[in-house]
């Protein structure tokens, strides 16, 4: 092991400098640092932050970074829900990752999700007029979208507060105080309603084929040959329902691109085949802030490029930097959705496995998250549906504050149908 130049021992603790500066703490911190490389505490554990294509294989591999209990208890009560497959390593997390990835990962699938959302979309604005929030009436079309995909027959009330309650989840996952606490409330009560969906399901004679996401979770065997627990199984459930929801802040930032650029509309308007489409929805994700980072923990004591890495020390996988990394995007804080297309010259595979929005991995040996087809896909089709939709914007806050985790324009993006 080469010698290491750095110790954790001396750095102070960031954690307040985490909530008060939000997405600008970390890339601050990377600009000031000559090697790229941060090395700090936060919630007093020592951490080391590491952005750039090579310092994504090092933390997606176990032998170096792994991420059973390195998540805080305050991100599983709010965002994942204790036993979720974000929290398990090795033989487990395969077996768990395997129904997500038969789930989300099927093109046919995928497509049944992004179209849906795109005519509910139309549907929801079809004959009014009066002022609209966009980023609650995406929330409830992406609730319904997923809700009817995954098998899940909900009244619009109900789907309207799941909407609600899986905004409120994210909202709540990296600050302390009344957000923290809606969230909790917001994901005890959808848990336990996947619960009481999942034991009616149960309840009936397990089926040759599990033809939703719903039965699929509620007949998946784990690692030890047993089905799910019904709390975890409700857990895993509203992993897929969740997140879906979440395009709501992806489809906001759209429409502000959208608001901003407005020649992207004609672009995505024209678009026929979906190309421009996959390509905006990229670009929204690599430009605007959502995920800041992602956290494992060091698996035992080792150097990344002549840093001390300790044993159980934190490692940050700085995602909104790597995002706008000069060194890896030309104009970084350039909205250009060609960058992702094939027809300016990129190898898309190239360049995709360097956006890591909220994971990375790499796409050319399909290691990519799975999250990642269903958020393009129904991105894609809301993006290309509010081009189609005339709207006006009234005067508004379309301010974005990096402070805040996560964030959004400050109005939610309110519009008017025409
Ligand atoms: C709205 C945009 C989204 C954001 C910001 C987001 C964020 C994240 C983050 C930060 C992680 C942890 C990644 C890691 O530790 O490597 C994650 C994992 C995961 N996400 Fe998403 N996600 C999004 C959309 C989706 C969608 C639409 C789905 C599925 C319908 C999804 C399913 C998952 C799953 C199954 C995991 C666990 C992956 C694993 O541990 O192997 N995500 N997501």
């Amino acid at each position: 092991m080469p010698p290491s130049t750095h110790s954790t021992a001396m750095w102070h603790d960031s954690t307040l400098g985490l909530w008060a500066h939000g997405y600008a703490w970390l890339p601050h911190h990377m600009r000031a640092a000559s090697d790229g490389i941060v090395q700090t505490r936060l919630l007093g554990r020592p951490a080391i932050a590491l952005r750039g294509p090579e310092a994504v294989d090092f933390f997606y591999d176990e032998k170096h970074v792994v991420r059973t209990a390195a998540l805080p208890g305050a991100d599983l009560d709010t965002l994942f829900g204790q036993g979720a497959v974000h929290t398990l390593d090795s033989d487990v997390y395969r077996v768990r990752e395997a129904l997500f990835l038969r789930l989300l990962k099927d093109e046919a699938g995928v497509a049944a999700l992004g179209a849906p959302v795109g005519w509910r979309w139309r549907e929801a604005l079809a004959d009014r007029h009066e002022e609209i929030v966009l980023f609650d009436e995406a929330a409830r079309v992406l609730a319904r979208g997923v809700c009817d995909w995954a098998g899940l027959v909900l009244s619009e009330d109900a789907i309207s507060e799941l909407a609600r309650d899986c905004t409120a989840m994210v909202d709540g996952f990296a600050t302390p105080g009344p957000r923290h606490f809606r969230a909790r409330r917001a994901r005890r009560r959808q848990e336990d309603a996947m619960a009481s969906l999942l034991a009616e399901v149960r309840a009936a004679p397990e089926p040759e084929a599990n033809d939703s996401a719903l039965e699929a979770v509620a007949w998946h065997r784990d690692a030890n040959s047993e089905f799910l627990e019904l709390h975890t199984a409700a857990v895993e459930l509203l992993n897929i329902i969740r997140p879906t929801v979440a395009v709501a802040w992806f489809a906001t930032f759209a429409a502000h691109a959208l608001h901003r650029w407005p020649h992207h509309r004609e672009l995505l308007r024209a678009d026929t085949e979906g190309h421009y489409a996959r390509s905006f929805a990229n670009e929204v994700r690599r430009f605007y802030p959502f995920a800041p980072f992602l956290v494992g923990l060091a698996a035992h004591d080792q150097t990344w490029r002549g840093h001390d890495i300790t044993k159980d020390s934190l490692v940050l996988l700085d995602l909104y930097g790597q995002n706008h990394d000069g060194t890896l995007w030309a104009h970084p804080y350039r909205f250009d959705p060609h960058r992702f297309s094939a027809l300016a010259g990129f190898a898309p595979n190239a360049v995709l496995a360097d956006l890591v929005p909220h994971g990375g991995g790499d796409p050319a040996r399909d290691q990519r998250y799975p999250g990642e087809d269903v958020t393009v896909a129904t991105l894609a089709a809301l993006a290309t549906e509010l081009a189609r939709t005339e709207y006006s914007v009234p005067d508004q806050d379309l301010s974005i504050p990096l402070s805040r985790m996560p964030t959004l324009p400050r109005s939610g993006f309110r519009l008017r149908p025409n």
